[in-house]
């Protein structure tokens, strides 16, 4: 076993991290090596005051950093072992990974390690086909392995009652100013190396749409191209709420979106419904099971898109200073 993570790893490893999705694209997180362990934190000065008050989105986008984290060091071979939030008087810490004993990576991480470069967040229509019964089992068994949980919402009414609950939801952000000011903030004309380029921003909302989705697009859908009238719409869940929960929340989101990405599918997230604390609590009840939502993907086929950019990775590095 080694001694200790060398900054080659975790320099190759944040390069695979930093494709996580984050809300905004806000990439909230920094990667440091301290006494030979690679340890995750949020980003304080890169938070969402307006979105995020509460750092649930942070720890959600640092959790599927981590899941990316260690996916790569699995693949090159340098497993890790993984301590979550170790320090409590370090909060903003959420997680510490030691070198494992080493061994080569299964076939099942090496697709999913290729998927993460592939991976990207679907806003516009899905084409009609159903999402085959042996793809929604491996998205649920993706977040089971994570100790996460994913719950399809099956049936017309079932689906039109969540979407009922997250325009309402979508509304009442959507009536805060300053959580409106604060996207317009994050949209970007071209390619940028943070925020949502208007391109990949989906078709402006129209009202027919069944689902909500957030006003980053400027593009008018060509005639003919609404959204698909029975989308598949999954929650994704913790066992609980708390800020641990939250980073193994992000770790199962991430390996149920690389798991998509494997099997061909296109994913949307939405997070209205849950950052309404009454519309999460309904939410809740209307799934009727243990433990608490912490993101809902619209799941389908999409059209083929690009991954949005991202920070070089050197800026969110914390790395030993060193003589050179
Ligand atoms: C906590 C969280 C909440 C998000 N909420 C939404 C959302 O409500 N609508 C949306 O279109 N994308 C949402 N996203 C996706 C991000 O906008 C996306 O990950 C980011 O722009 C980076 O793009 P990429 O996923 O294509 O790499 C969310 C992502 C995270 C981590």
């Amino acid at each position: 076993m080694e001694s200790g993570f060398g900054v080659g790893q975790l320099r190759a490893a944040a390069r695979d991290a930093v494709r996580a999705p984050s809300m905004h694209n806000s990439q909230p997180w920094r990667f440091r090596l301290r006494e030979g362990g690679i340890e995750v934190a949020v980003d304080p000065d890169r938070r969402l005051p307006a979105a995020d008050p509460s750092g649930w989105a942070a720890r959600i986008a640092g959790g599927a950093a981590l899941f990316n984290l260690r996916l790569s060091l699995a693949v090159a071979g340098t497993p890790a072992r993984v301590r979550l939030r170790p320090y409590p008087g370090e909060p903003d810490v959420l997680a510490r990974l030691v070198p494992d004993v080493p061994r080569a990576p299964t076939p099942a991480q090496r697709s999913l390690h290729a998927a993460v470069a592939r991976r990207f967040s679907h806003r516009a229509p899905f084409w009609p086909n159903p999402v085959p019964a042996e793809a929604r089992w491996r998205l649920v068994e993706a977040a089971r392995a994570e100790q996460g949980w994913l719950e399809l919402v099956i049936g017309v009414s079932a689906v039109n009652a969540f979407a009922a609950l997250a325009q309402s939801a979508h509304r009442v952000l959507d009536r805060d100013r300053a959580y409106r000011d604060e996207l317009a903030g994050w949209v970007r004309g071209g390619p940028a190396p943070d925020g949502v380029p208007a391109a990949a921003g989906g078709p402006v909302a129209q009202p027919q749409d069944l689902l909500p989705s957030r006003a980053f697009g400027v593009r008018e859908r060509a005639p003919g191209r609404d959204f698909e009238p029975e989308p598949l719409v999954a929650v994704l869940g913790a066992a609980g709420n708390t800020a641990t929960d939250q980073v193994v929340a992000g770790q199962a989101l991430q390996r149920v979106l690389l798991t998509a990405t494997d099997a061909g599918l296109a994913v949307s997230l939405l997070s209205q419904p849950i950052e309404v604390p009454a519309a999460r609590e309904a939410l809740r009840l209307s799934l009727g099971r243990f433990g608490t939502p912490q993101m809902v993907l619209r799941v389908g086929y999409g059209q083929p898109g690009w991954p949005v950019g991202r920070r070089d990775v050197e800026e969110f590095l914390d790395l030993p200073v060193r003589r050179r």
